[in-house]
């Protein structure tokens, strides 16, 4: 066992400032659709709006760092061949106690179902956010671009799914984040910048 420096600051500061971001926007979100009240509906509503704004922000900072730095690599699905071997250890090996197929490295930081998951995040459940978010913010000029025969019901319809599949997504984030290392390492990780690793292999 070794321990490599697999986070940088900005890494860091990114995963836990979005991580705050998006439980605020699930929140906030949450009582606009009328599912519970908290802060009540029309600061719900500011706060919602000031969050995506800050989201926005992070992201455009978040995409510069993975281009400039080639750290978008970590995210390319077909990078990694090893995918029938992580598929078999989650149907048999995990329950007759084999060994997990993926080792970190510093250069292949994500086993290819995580690869396939930040993927399907990054490219349709942000996006589908993102332009619902937008649609649902900018309705007053819809006359203006020419899209008023849109329906208002159902971009709400697609914002609100959209929120389940990330929310669906953290859920299984966190389930796997706290449960796939051994004395939650990974969590550790994220929080110092480095990560125990097995150099045996
Ligand atoms: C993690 C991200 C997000 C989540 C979980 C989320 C969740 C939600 C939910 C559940 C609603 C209530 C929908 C309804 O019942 O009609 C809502 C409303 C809304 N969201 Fe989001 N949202 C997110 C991101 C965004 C983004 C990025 C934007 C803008 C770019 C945005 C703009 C809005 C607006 C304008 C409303 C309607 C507010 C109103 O009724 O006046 N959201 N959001």
């Amino acid at each position: 066992m070794s321990s490599v420096k697999f986070y940088t600051r900005f890494e860091r500061f990114w995963h836990w400032t979005q991580a705050f971001l998006i439980i605020s926007m699930l929140i906030t979100g949450f009582e606009i659709h009328g599912t519970f009240a908290l802060f009540g509906y029309e600061q719900a509503v500011d706060l919602h709006i000031i969050f995506a704004w800050s989201l926005i922000v992070l992201w455009i900072f978040a995409i510069f760092w993975h281009l400039t730095t080639g750290e978008w690599r970590q995210y390319c699905a077909s990078c990694s061949s090893d995918i029938l071997a992580m598929v078999k250890y989650y149907s048999f090996d995990i329950f007759l106690g084999g060994g997990h197929p993926h080792h970190k490295t510093r250069a292949e930081k994500l086993n290819p179902l995580q690869r396939m998951a930040y993927l399907a995040l990054h490219l349709f459940i942000a996006p589908l956010l993102w332009i619902s978010g937008w649609l649902y913010l900018f309705y007053s000029y819809w006359d203006v671009v020419g899209i008023s025969g849109l329906s208002l019901g159902s971009v709400a319809m697609v914002h609100t799914a959209a929120a389940f599949l990330i929310l669906t997504f953290l859920v299984a984030h966190l389930y796997l984040a706290l449960t796939m290392s051994e004395k939650m390492a990974d969590l550790k990780a994220m929080l110092t910048g480095y990560q125990e690793i097995d150099t045996d292999n």
